[in-house]
C-alpha cells in the first residue's frame, strides 16, 4: 500500500507564493517509491494550479472541503463535482476546525462524504477527539462513532475512495504530537473498527494518516509504526524544505 504526505494549508499563502511552493516541492521531490503527495490549498487556486501545473508534477490537488449540497441555490458553496471539473480529485472532509468552528455537525460530514464520492472525488476524511475526551478515556469510543457515522453512506465498493486521518484535536496547531505509541494504538483501533465494519481486506487497504504537529523530528518514528500510512500536514507543509523532509520520511518507512 502507498502511504500519502498531505500538506493542508489551511487559510495560508497568496496564489503567486502557493505557485512557487508546489514549484520548489517538485523541484526538491525525490523519485517516489511508496509516496503519493497532496496539497491542499485555499479553494480560490485550485482550478488555476490544476490548469497550469506541469505534466510532471508530482503534487495532486486537494480542496480542503466541499459543500454537503449539489447544484443549486446555495450561494457561495462549491459542490463536489465543481471541485472534480476543476481537475481536483481529493477532498478533506471533517477536519475538527470546520466541526468545531463552522459547525460541521456528524449529519453535515456524513452527507458530505457521500457528495464527495458521488462525484468521484477520493476523500480524506478525519477524525480526533479533543484533550477532555482523551482525559476521560472516552476517544476510541468517539473515534469509533465519528467514523461510523461519516461512513454510514459508503458500501464496501466505495471504500477505495476513502482514506481516514486520525487529528487528535489537542495535537493540532499546537506543538504537542501524540506519541509514536499513541497514534499507533489508535491507528491499529480504527482499523480494527474497519474490519468489524467492513471486512480485513477492507481494513488493510485503507490508508491512514495520522496529523497533529507532525515535523521532520518525528516523523520517522510515527511514520515507521506498521498502521501509520503517511500524514496529514499543517504548519509544516507551508514550507517546502519541511514538507519534503516529511516526504523523505515517507519513502524511508
Ligand atoms: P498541524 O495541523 O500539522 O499544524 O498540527 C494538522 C492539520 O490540522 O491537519
Amino acid at each position: 500500500m502507498r502511504n500519502i504526505v498531505a500538506g493542508n494549508w489551511k487559510s495560508n499563502k497568496l496564489l503567486k507564493e502557493g505557485e512557487e511552493l508546489i514549484a520548489d516541492i517538485n523541484h526538491g521531490m525525490p523519485s517516489l517509491r511508496k509516496t503519493d503527495v497532496i496539497v491542499a490549498p485555499p479553494a480560490p487556486y485550485l482550478a488555476h494550479y490544476a490548469a497550469n501545473g506541469s505534466k510532471s508534477s508530482h503534487v495532486m490537488l486537494s480542496a480542503q472541503q466541499c459543500s454537503v449540497n449539489s447544484a443549486g441555490a446555495h450561494t457561495g458553496e462549491f459542490t463536489a463535482e465543481m471541485l472534480k471539473s476543476c481537475g481536483v480529485n481529493h477532498v478533506i472532509i471533517g477536519h475538527s476546525e470546520r466541526r468545531d468552528r463552522f459547525g460541521e455537525t456528524y449529519e453535515v460530514v456524513r452527507n458530505k462524504v457521500k457528495e464527495a464520492v458521488t462525484a468521484n472525488l477520493h476523500v480524506l476524511l478525519c477524525c480526533g477527539e479533543s484533550l477532555a475526551v482523551r482525559e476521560e478515556q472516552g476517544h476510541f469510543e468517539l473515534i469509533a462513532e465519528q467514523l461510523k457515522d461519516a461512513l454510514m453512506h459508503i458500501g464496501p465498493e466505495l471504500m477505495a475512495n476513502i482514506t481516514i486521518a486520525y487529528e487528535p484535536i489537542w495535537a493540532i496547531g499546537t506543538g504537542v504530537t501524540a506519541t509514536a505509541d499513541q497514534a499507533q494504538e489508535m491507528h491499529q483501533f480504527i482499523r480494527k473498527q474497519l474490519t468489524s465494519s467492513y471486512d480485513s481486506k477492507i481494513a488493510k487497504a485503507t490508508r491512514i494518516l495520522y496529523g497533529g504537529s507532525c515535523k521532520p523530528s518525528n516523523a520517522d518514528e510515527i511514520f515507521g509504526k506498521p498502521d501509520v500510512n503517511g500524514g496529514l500536514i499543517g504548519g509544516a507543509a507551508l514550507d517546502a524544505e519541511s514538507f519534503l523532509a516529511l516526504i523523505s520520511a515517507s519513502e524511508a518507512s
